[in-house]
């Protein structure tokens, strides 16, 4: 069974042949892994925005990156919370596809995660510009004491989000030891 990074880039990819010219977000760079996988999608001819918070990981997604066309991507030093400000609707009315990896930089700074209330509002803000059967991937983990949280009222909030708008599943691994990491899928109808 392929877990839930997997998955998500199993179903990323299915997205990019759907919306081969389309916007997507990587809203945690980090080592530039998810970015590197849309840019390196055979079908991909849009456009990438991707968000991160440490120095640190600019400067590795920068390199592992540094062989695609300039154009084709954008890194912000800055976090998913300010999508809006940064990435105003003029400037981009549509999104069709976003991906989130929550938790740390592996061997980093743990202390420095993504937290509920600011993955929320990038959730929330990105979910707007989202088009009819744009897709939102997250990837949570819930191993570590910040994730646990994030995880609990990430699912909170979700339950409440419009059915008449938004579609929402889960894959979730119930008998595997470790927390393994959750995805969790936002459709728009
Ligand atoms: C698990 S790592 C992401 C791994 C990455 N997707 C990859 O492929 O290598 C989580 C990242 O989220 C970043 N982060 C934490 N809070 C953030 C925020 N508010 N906005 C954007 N990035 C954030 C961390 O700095 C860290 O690099």
């Amino acid at each position: 069974m392929k877990n839930a990074l997997q998955s998500s880039h199993d179903a990323l990819g299915k997205l990019i042949e759907r919306f081969p010219t389309g916007n997507y977000i990587d809203a945690t760079l980090g080592k530039g892994r998810d970015s590197y996988f849309i840019l390196s999608h055979p079908s991909f001819a849009g456009k990438l925005f991707a968000f991160d918070i440490q120095d640190q990981a600019l400067q590795l997604a920068q390199q592992k990156l540094k062989d695609f066309p300039s154009d084709s991507f954008q890194l912000f030093n800055n976090g998913h919370e300010h999508f809006n400000q940064i990435l105003s609707l003029s400037t981009l009315p549509k999104i069709h596809g976003a991906i989130f990896n929550l938790g740390y930089l592996p061997g980093a700074n743990h202390q420095i995660t993504t937290k509920a209330l600011t993955t929320l509002q990038a959730l929330n803000q990105m979910a707007q510009r989202l088009v009819s059967k744009g897709k939102i991937f997250i990837v949570v983990y819930s191993g570590h004491a910040e994730g646990a949280i994030e995880k609990e009222e990430l699912l909170e909030e979700l339950r409440k989000w419009s059915q008449d708008q938004f579609s929402i599943s889960i894959l979730d691994f119930l008998n595997q030891k470790n927390h393994p990491p959750l995805l969790i899928t936002i459709e728009k109808k």
